[in-house]
């Protein structure tokens, strides 16, 4: 069975950690799931650990459909939510709802992220009021990087600290059932996390939050462009597979691959047959 907003609501009320993580396509969210991750996300981050991409700001709404199907086919327990695009929930929340039910009808999704707090309140209001789950995400929102002028932490001021908190008060009011923190002091995030009901999913927040979220390609050290300082690299995939297809070349320029494992034979009859038919 599913694991539906409930559980994961449940989840902060009995004190359970929840161990969130990205996936972008059908054997990753396969493997994730069977590992026990109750929280997938199809992250915009797909744009640079996939795609190649210098930001997030160029993924479009096709190429978050296309993926989020794969992760659905993939995981049969986990709750999927889809990472809403750059610009495609704050031009009108007519075109935000139609966005957010293309993840769930299209996608398979059972649910969406946006970035921002106050100002997407009353978006994420009506797209919850449709019956369709959010999930919130403040601190940096990589969506507004040129605003932002970098990748740096946010709150460190008492200006933002307190706008921040009002932000994952007003997702509360809004509906979410529950808010990324991204690169956030860890103190204010813990402030945060005591003071509203739903779960707070950390990145780059700190240990207090109710999970934490993870991009699965820092996580397996297989996205090398960029490491944030937030990234725990669990293993150093890249490593692994670069030294295996160099292997790989050897063996095939040494002739070593493939041998009679890796081949099929036919019928010594039919092979005579065939060579003895006239050469054009
Ligand atoms: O796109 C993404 O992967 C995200 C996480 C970093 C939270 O938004």
């Amino acid at each position: 069975m599913r694991l539906t907003i409930s559980d994961i609501r449940g989840m902060k009320q009995h004190g359970e950690k929840i161990a969130m993580l990205t996936a972008y396509d059908y054997a990753t969210a396969k493997l994730i799931d069977e590992a026990g991750i109750p929280l997938i996300l199809v992250g915009d981050s797909l744009g640079m650990v996939m795609l190649g991409y210098e930001s997030t700001i160029p993924v479009t709404m096709d190429e978050m459909i296309h993926h989020t199907k794969a992760v659905v086919r993939g995981a049969k327990k986990a709750l999927v939510v889809g990472d809403m695009p750059f610009m495609t929930y704050n031009i009108s929340s007519d075109e935000a709802l139609r966005n957010a039910a293309r993840f769930i009808q299209e996608g398979g999704a059972q649910a969406v992220k946006l970035e921002g707090g106050e100002m997407v309140a009353d978006t994420v209001k009506r797209i919850v009021s449709c019956g369709i789950p959010v999930q919130g995400h403040i601190g940096l929102t990589p969506q507004s990087i040129h605003q932002l002028g970098g990748y740096k932490v946010i709150g460190k001021t008492p200006e933002v600290a307190i706008r921040l908190l009002n932000d994952a008060r007003a997702l509360e009011d809004a509906g979410v059932f529950s808010i990324v923190l991204e690169a956030v002091p860890a103190q204010l995030s813990k402030l945060i996390t005591e003071r509203v009901s739903v779960p707070t999913i950390g990145i780059g927040a700190g240990s207090h939050c109710d999970g934490q979220v993870q991009v699965i390609s820092d996580l397996l050290g297989l996205y090398t462009d960029f490491v944030p300082r937030h990234a725990k690299q669990y293993v150093r995939l890249n490593d692994i597979i670069t030294e295996a297809v160099k292997q790989y070349v050897a063996e095939v320029k040494s002739s070593e691959f493939p041998t009679s494992q890796q081949s099929f034979d036919m019928d010594q009859s039919v092979l005579k047959r065939i060579e003895a038919q006239p050469q054009s």
